[in-house]
């Protein structure tokens, strides 16, 4: 079939695949594209309508008309075209990922082929690693020990920790526990005001049992995770201001008091920053109360909980720690932190999904943060096997990877957290999760899905050791 060569064209393809598909998909996704036109991908449980002209809808895509074909018609890495600013997105991100699953050609877009499974034990950097960690620390030290002793909560976020395949193996290596959906309000509440906590609950019993650091992911989120009723609850009232106040105020008290003394962190407000370019993300927090979303979720959630520790989290991509949008994000918790927010840590993501970052980048950064005296995070880390295609032993140049960033959050004093976002590779989200599902297995963490270390285990170990051992 030839390239399409409009953007109509392009999304009338896109409208028959979904339709194909009878896609479980409700959402509304606009198109302006500068030099054609403006076009609503209507989409109502599964049945897609194309339309011409501007309307409501849960994303918004701003690009080129040459962008789009580009980075919609499957030869663009998509999440590359945001972070260097050549489409901006408003509104729903994770929606409009889910939108990539349907465009023609996408598993080419993803950067890096299928590598298929990676055996830890093929890899010749296995042995090295080993070696080089058990000259560190002793053979029985896991790695929650190795962290434990240098003050560094080492985590993974999970979908569910009892059940998981790693359960035994979660909090034999790590002492912090993260949910990766449970405690989002879209997951508490998928209608507003209808909780049910079995799910966050869960992973409160888990961590109580095994003395693990429980961070609480998220309380306010602008770009997803959100009850589905909330923005039609604001359109009905009169005083849509009023009205998300009282909804937040309700959420953060239901939630963070049920969980008051059992969630030690909360990432209050996760993403407040625009993905591409700067400035704040354009949200229905932002758009009905402006930047002082941020700061009253804050005052809400330390009433609540007044001895959780409270962080600001934020996705930075790896390449981009000395890059406008980290400084961008930087005067944005010192302008919060100046009127007194009650910030005690900045979270970054840590997602390296297009690329890895720089050591001496990511340390000037994390230093910059510790000088605004709150402690730092790294929230979600997990890194595509992918982006090492090109090499001669991916598993050993992701495990180098890994290694350089250990090292630097080590050599940073305000570091007190990494999470891993996910335990084991069999559990990744990104193998289910547009774009990056093409390229499963994305192998992004540190134990592979039988379990067993990868050389990235023990590097990530060999690399945390190198601050030294608390008195
Ligand atoms: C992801 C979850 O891992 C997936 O299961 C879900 O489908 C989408 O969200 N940044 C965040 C996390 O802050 O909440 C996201 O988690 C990953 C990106």
């Amino acid at each position: 079939m030839p390239e399409p060569a409009t953007v109509h064209e392009l999304l009338e393809r896109v409208r028959d695949s979904i339709n194909r598909q009878e896609a479980d998909l409700t959402a509304t996704f606009q198109f302006v594209a500068e030099g054609e036109g403006t076009y609503r991908l209507v989409i109502d449980d599964g049945v897609c309508e194309l339309v011409t002209g501007e309307g409501e809808a849960t994303s918004t895509v701003f690009t080129t008309a040459e962008d789009a074909l580009l980075i919609f018609g499957g030869h663009t890495d998509s999440m590359k075209a945001f972070m260097e600013g050549r489409m901006r997105i408003e509104g729903d991100l994770i929606a409009m990922s889910a939108l990539q699953a349907f465009t023609p050609g996408n598993a080419a877009a993803v950067g890096g082929a299928t590598l298929g499974e990676l055996a830890p034990e093929d890899s010749p950097s296995l042995r090295v690693w080993e070696d080089r960690v058990a000259a560190r620390v002793s053979p029985e030290q896991t790695l929650r020990h190795v962290a434990a002793e240098r003050g560094i909560h080492v985590g993974a976020a999970v979908a569910s920790p009892a059940g998981a395949s790693g359960e035994s193996l979660l909090h034999r290596e790590f002492n912090g526990l993260g949910a990766e959906n449970a405690f989002k309000w879209s997951h508490l509440a998928k209608f507003v005001g209808q909780y049910d906590f079995t799910r966050a609950d869960a992973f409160v019993d888990y961590a109580q049992r095994h003395d693990m650091r429980l961070r609480g992911h998220t309380l306010i989120w602008g770009r997803g995770g959100r009850p589905h009723d909330l923005e039609s609850t604001l359109r009905s009232s009169d005083d849509p201001a009023a009205m998300l106040r009282r909804l937040m105020a309700d959420h953060i008290e239901t939630v963070a008091g049920r969980y008051r003394g059992k969630v030690a962190v909360w990432d209050v407000v996760n993403e407040p920053m625009a993905y591409s370019g700067i400035g704040l993300d354009k949200n229905v927090f932002t758009d009905t109360l402006g930047e002082t979303y941020v700061d009253e979720s804050f005052a809400l959630a330390r009433a609540a909980d007044p001895d959780a520790q409270l962080v600001l989290n934020e996705q930075i991509s790896a390449s981009q720690y000395d890059g406008p949008s980290a400084v961008d994000f930087l005067d944005f918790a010192r302008r919060l932190l100046d009127r007194g927010v009650p910030i005690d840590g900045i979270g970054l993501q840590g997602h390296m999904l297009t690329d890895t970052p720089d050591p001496d980048a990511l340390f000037s950064y994390l230093e910059q943060i510790q000088q605004l005296g709150v402690f730092i995070e790294i929230t979600e880390m997990d890194m595509r096997v992918g982006l090492f295609a090109d090499e001669e032993d991916p598993l050993g140049a992701q495990a180098d990877a890994f290694h350089r960033v250990a090292e630097v959050l080590a050599a940073v004093p305000a570091v007190c957290g990494v999470m891993l976002w996910g335990s084991a590779d069999s559990e990744t989200w990104l193998d289910h999760f547009p774009p990056f599902d093409a390229g499963a297995p994305n192998q992004p963490v540190l134990f592979d899905r039988s379990l067993n270390p990868k050389p990235a285990y023990h590097a990530f170990k060999h690399g945390l050791a190198s601050r030294p051992v608390l008195d």
